[in-house]
């Protein structure tokens, strides 16, 4: 696949740039200018449609893909944990606490191995291309040296991505040989990082932005929490952590602060513009409405919180609140890394919110939520338009002014899990895609209009 920049392309194309509609463009000629960016889009029934094809044409810029290859936004995964790829898919049979410290500790405790480090963060990056996430909200490890090793990965091969390195300080919870010894170490080593990610020089282009990340309220002590606040003010920094996630987590924050996470968190002056929260399943309404007053959004990992949670996020709720929520894969908390399945599993996820899941008991006391479901066209926008809206970056949407972050779907692949007939019109053909698209119907992969993969 070629580059995309400096062109006209003239493609089938989808975007849902709000929840629950989606544009079926067909034809669309789409203009990129020479950093990535979408300069113009002509509908066919526009006028200067057919003047700018024949322009783009006799100029030699003229980009045309054959039927039953369609144009998405790339993916925008809001939550992946680069280090626990290796158990992708592994140790799913304990509960949360249980889970951090039998598994998951002692693996991300080997990126102190920085060999180890770059190994695994090549593969993820390479995979997470390959099922077509353009853009990557990354927590690592602790470790200053495979955290930095894991940008120059996203640098080269051209991934948007956002990185913290993970702050985790508090011997109550964390281990003694895998925490920040000290508030200060946390804070300082956040600090070198995001030092190291903005004077990258293969990042003139700020394509790669790090991100301050206390793990969660139970790793830190409060100095940490407050210092890492004040160094995400200071330094303009996006924050992510985890919040609200289970009964524990969220049991153990009340206990502590006497508040919920989200008040918390804002206390500490931790929720801001374009930061993100994963999981908030326990979230009140209240809280909801404070995130989206500090303009944060919501990392929503159906697969993850089927085994941590304790509970189905009200998704609904938080869309008709208007909240920013995104999909997240929550490597290593779901089993899968295309954001295609988290698409699956949310919509899933919402029918049994909706239906109830008890069958011994009656309709009517079988405890559904009315209202909850999603549909295709939904998750959709959540894995699009509604990550980048979360991030407050300009993908997801085929828009002047947007990033050309893109996928080509080669719905006819043969080795895919798309299967189209003559009856298959317009929105029913992105319906198919989100159901059944796999790796093999990713053709095509551009980042700023450069082809990735
Ligand atoms: N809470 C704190 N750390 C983690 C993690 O690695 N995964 C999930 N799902 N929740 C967490
Ligand atoms: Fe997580």
């Amino acid at each position: 696949m070629s580059n995309l920049t400096n062109k006209f392309l003239l493609a089938d194309a989808f975007h849902a740039p709000e929840a629950g509609c989606v544009e079926t463009l067909e034809q669309a000629l789409i203009q990129i200018d020479s950093e990535g960016v979408i300069a113009a889009i002509w509908r066919r029934d526009e006028p200067g449609y057919e003047k700018a094809i024949d322009y783009a044409r006799r100029d030699g810029r003229l980009e045309q893909w054959p039927r039953g290859q369609y144009l998405l936004p790339g993916f925008v995964d809001l939550h992946v944990h680069a280090p626990q790829y290796p158990q992708l898919g592994a140790a799913l049979d304990e509960p949360l606490d249980v889970w951090l410290n039998k598994y998951t500790f002692p693996l991300e405790a080997r990126y102190a191995d920085l060999d180890f480090a770059a190994a695994t963060y090549a593969q993820l990056v390479g995979d997470l291309i390959g099922n077509g996430t353009t853009t990557a909200l990354y927590f690592a490890t602790l470790h200053q040296e495979a955290t930095r090793a894991l940008a120059d990965v996203c640098l080269a091969r051209g991934q948007r991505a956002l990185i913290g390195r993970v702050a985790m300080d508090n011997a109550e919870v964390c281990p003694e040989y895998y925490r920040d010894p000290s508030p200060e170490a946390a804070v300082t080593q956040t600090r070198s990082f995001i030092d190291y990610v903005r004077a990258h020089p293969a990042n003139a282009a700020g394509r790669v932005a790090p991100v301050v990340t206390p793990r969660f309220i139970p790793a830190c002590t409060d100095a940490a929490l407050a210092g890492l606040g004040a160094l995400a003010r200071e330094c303009g920094c996006r924050v992510q952590t985890h919040a609200s996630e289970s009964d524990w987590e969220h049991g153990y924050v009340l206990a502590r602060h006497g508040v919920t996470d989200a008040q918390s968190l804002d206390r500490f002056g931790l929720l801001n513009r374009g930061g993100v929260l994963a999981h908030a399943v326990h979230m009140t309404g209240a809280d909801m409405d404070l995130v989206r007053a500090r303009g944060a959004g919501i990392a929503h990992c159906p697969a993850s919180n089927a085994y941590f949670a304790d509970a189905v996020f009200p998704l609904r709720e938080a869309l008709r609140k208007g909240l920013n929520v995104g999909l997240g894969t929550d490597i290593s908390g779901g089993p899968s890394a295309s954001l295609f399945d988290a698409c699956r599993t949310a919509i899933l996820a919402s029918r049994l919110l909706e239906s109830g899941v008890d069958a011994r008991a009656s309709p009517d006391a079988r405890g559904g939520v009315p209202d909850a479901r999603i549909d295709f066209r939904v998750a959709f926008h959540l894995a699009t338009a509604g990550g980048g809206r979360a991030l407050d970056l300009p993908i997801g949407v085929f828009a002047p002014g947007y990033r050309f972050d893109a996928l080509r779907i080669d719905a006819g692949a043969a080795a895919g899990g798309v299967r189209l007939w003559d009856f298959d019109h317009g929105e029913q053909v992105l319906q198919k895609i989100v159901y059944g698209a796999t790796r093999a119907n990713v053709a095509g992969v551009w980042v700023d209009g450069r082809a990735i993969r």
